[in-house]
Parts: C-alpha cells; sequence; structure tokens
C-alpha cells in the first residue's frame, strides 16, 4: 500500500512546521446553541508570531516536549489530542515524538493551543506519510476545538457555527499590530458563561462592512471596523483592558480590540515604522509587548530533515 511506503519512508526523518497565531477582526455572537456552544460569526485573521513543532516518528505512543512552564506537556495538550484523535481515526500503529516551542503567549485570545493542534495535524500527516486533504484534517480538526479549523486554513476567514465553518476571503490588507498581553490568562469557557447577549447590541460588528474592507483592502475601514462582543464580559472581568485599549490609540494606533476572549489587546497600524513608533511610546506599560503583522498562512511546513537529522540538532 502506498501508505505504508511513505510512512516507512518518512521514519527517521524529522519535520519542522510552523504554527501561526490569529486574532479576530470581528467577533459575534448569534445566540446560545442547544449543545452549550455559542453561534459565531467571526473574521479571523493569522499575524506573524508562531509556535513551532517538531516532529519524529517512534515505534508507538505520543510523547511531548514542551519547555513552556505553563503548558502541560501530557494528554491534556491539544498536540496529544490531535495526534491520538488521528490515530484513533485511521487505526494506526506507529508514534511520534513532539517538540513544541512556544512563543504565543498561553490563555491570551491568540489561539495558541488551536494552532499547535494544527501544527500537529499538518506535520504528523507529513511524518506518518497519510496524504489527508485538508477536508479530512478539517474534519479531526473540529473535534479538537472551535479555533482548529481556521488555525489550519490561516490567512483572512470568515468563521461560522461554533467557529469551526471557514470561508476563506481574500486577504485582509496587510498591517501591523502592536500586542498587548497583561499577565494574567483568560478563560474561554468563563467568558462565555457570563455573556448576557441582551447587553452586547453597541458592541456588535458590522460583518459584511468588514468582509468588503478586506475584499477592497481598505485599512480605514478595517480599523474603524473592529469589533468584539465578548469584551462586554473580558473587560467588566478586567477594567484595565479599557486603558491598555485607550493607550493604544494615544500611542498612534489606528484602531485597538480584544482578541477573542482576552486579554490580548492589539492595536493595528499601517506600516512596520509606525508599529515601532506605538511600541515604543507604550514603553513601561504593565503588559507584555509584541509588534508583528498580518500573516497568509495558518500553519507552514518549514523543513523536512533526512535521517541524520534530529529533533534538537542538526540544521534549524
Ligand atoms: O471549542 P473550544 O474548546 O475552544 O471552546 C472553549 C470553550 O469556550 C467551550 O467549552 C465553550 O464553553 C466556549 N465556547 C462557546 N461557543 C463557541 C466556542 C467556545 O461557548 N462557539
Amino acid at each position: 500500500m502506498p501508505q505504508e511506503t511513505d510512512a516507512r519512508l518518512a521514519s527517521g526523518y524529522t519535520i519542522k512546521v510552523r504554527a501561526y497565531a490569529k486574532v479576530n477582526l470581528t467577533l459575534d455572537v448569534l445566540g446560545k446553541r442547544p449543545d452549550g456552544y455559542h453561534e459565531l460569526e467571526s473574521i479571523m485573521q493569522s499575524i506573524g508570531l508562531y509556535d513551532t513543532l517538531e516532529f519524529k516518528n517512534a515505534s508507538s505512543g505520543v510523547q511531548i516536549h514542551c519547555s513552556h512552564p505553563e503548558v502541560p506537556a501530557d494528554e491534556s495538550n491539544l498536540v496529544y489530542k490531535a495526534a491520538r484523535a488521528l490515530q484513533e481515526r485511521f487505526g494506526l500503529a506507529g508514534g511520534a515524538e513532539i517538540r513544541l516551542e512556544k512563543a504565543i503567549p498561553v490563555a491570551a485570545g491568540l489561539a495558541g493551543g488551536s494552532a499547535d493542534a494544527a501544527g500537529a495535524l499538518v506535520g504528523l500527516n507529513a511524518l506518518w506519510g497519510l496524504h489527508l486533504s485538508q477536508r479530512e484534517l478539517g474534519e479531526v480538526a473540529a473535534g479538537l476545538g472551535s479555533d482548529v479549523n481556521f488555525c489550519l486554513t490561516g490567512g483572512t476567514a470568515l468563521a461560522q457555527g461554533r467557529g469551526e465553518r471557514i470561508t476563506v476571503l481574500p486577504a485582509a490588507p496587510n498591517f501591523w499590530l502592536v500586542l498587548l498581553k497583561p499577565r494574567f490568562g483568560v478563560s474561554t469557557a468563563e467568558v462565555y458563561r457570563g455573556l448576557d447577549l441582551k447587553a452586547v447590541e453597541p458592541l456588535r460588528p458590522d460583518t459584511v462592512a468588514m468582509l468588503n474592507a478586506c475584499v477592497v483592502n481598505d485599512f480605514d475601514a478595517m480599523a474603524a471596523g473592529l469589533r468584539n462582543v465578548l469584551e462586554s464580559v473580558t473587560c467588566r472581568l478586567h477594567p484595565e483592558l479599557n486603558e491598555l485599549k485607550e493607550a493604544l490609540l494615544r500611542a498612534g494606533a489606528s484602531g485597538a480590540l480584544i482578541s477573542g476572549s482576552g486579554p490580548t489587546v492589539f492595536g493595528v497600524v499601517p506600516d512596520e515604522e509606525g508599529a515601532g513608533e506605538v511600541a515604543a511610546a507604550l514603553m513601561g506599560i504593565k503588559a507584555t509587548r509584541y509588534v508583528t503583522s498580518t500573516h497568509r498562512k495558518g500553519v507552514e511546513v518549514e523543513r523536512t530533515g533526512g535521517p541524520a537529522d534530529r529533533i534538537g540538532q542538526g540544521a534549524g
């Protein structure tokens, strides 16, 4: 069978992927669903901040190494769940050793865990020679978390359903972002639990207007249309986030918003120089600053190495 041949050929090889973070340019909640999730409409955008995952074959089992102290390398890790989901669904016998290098902040509203899961699906598809299509990977992704399908696709996209139904959009205007990540994290489940749908009206985005802004490449319209109904909860739980938004605007950002359920606040700037100036003006603020730009992919395979390459050694 060609798949077995490919898997054998791939044994001893390492695969390295980059898994990119996202921000939500709009996030609207249309209602609560019978399954407990919320019906969403969100325009999502990949950004240049990424985690790196390296994969190599093992005879059995899934082992994860992660240097980040707050990321468990056990069965609760979405990378582990992604690997197990592939093994179970396709009856795979082989295992994998996976090294996860975190750069995306954790519990930040940037889909770091979902990006890692998407990276694991792409990396293991290559390592195990599975030849699964984007659609087949998407079916596994939907079972792992609401943002994993977007992370698999990346770029600019409209997410609907509980977030897993993705329509790829023309790339949003290429722009720069200054991200402010406060020390604390936020639980997405807690934010959704606190959502009062009657109170979110003033925060609701015009999704169609944002869609048009992306299509016609209009940075000013994009910056003016940034809205996220989850801010009603996250800013109530953490009022200091309003100050971070205002600080970004005062420093020169054209628009500012909380990403996802937060707590990361991002400001948008048309060019790199402007982003550097905004970040410099915010020196000393009580948050970690990141400067990055939009990105057109969710996951990228950076390198496939020969048998001589070993995780943690060799090139890369
Ligand atoms: O799907 P994911 O595991 O990322 O979602 C985390 C939590 O966020 C869910 O357990 C649920 O409480 C909430 N959620 C929701 N509606 C969505 C997505 C997430 O209520 N569309």
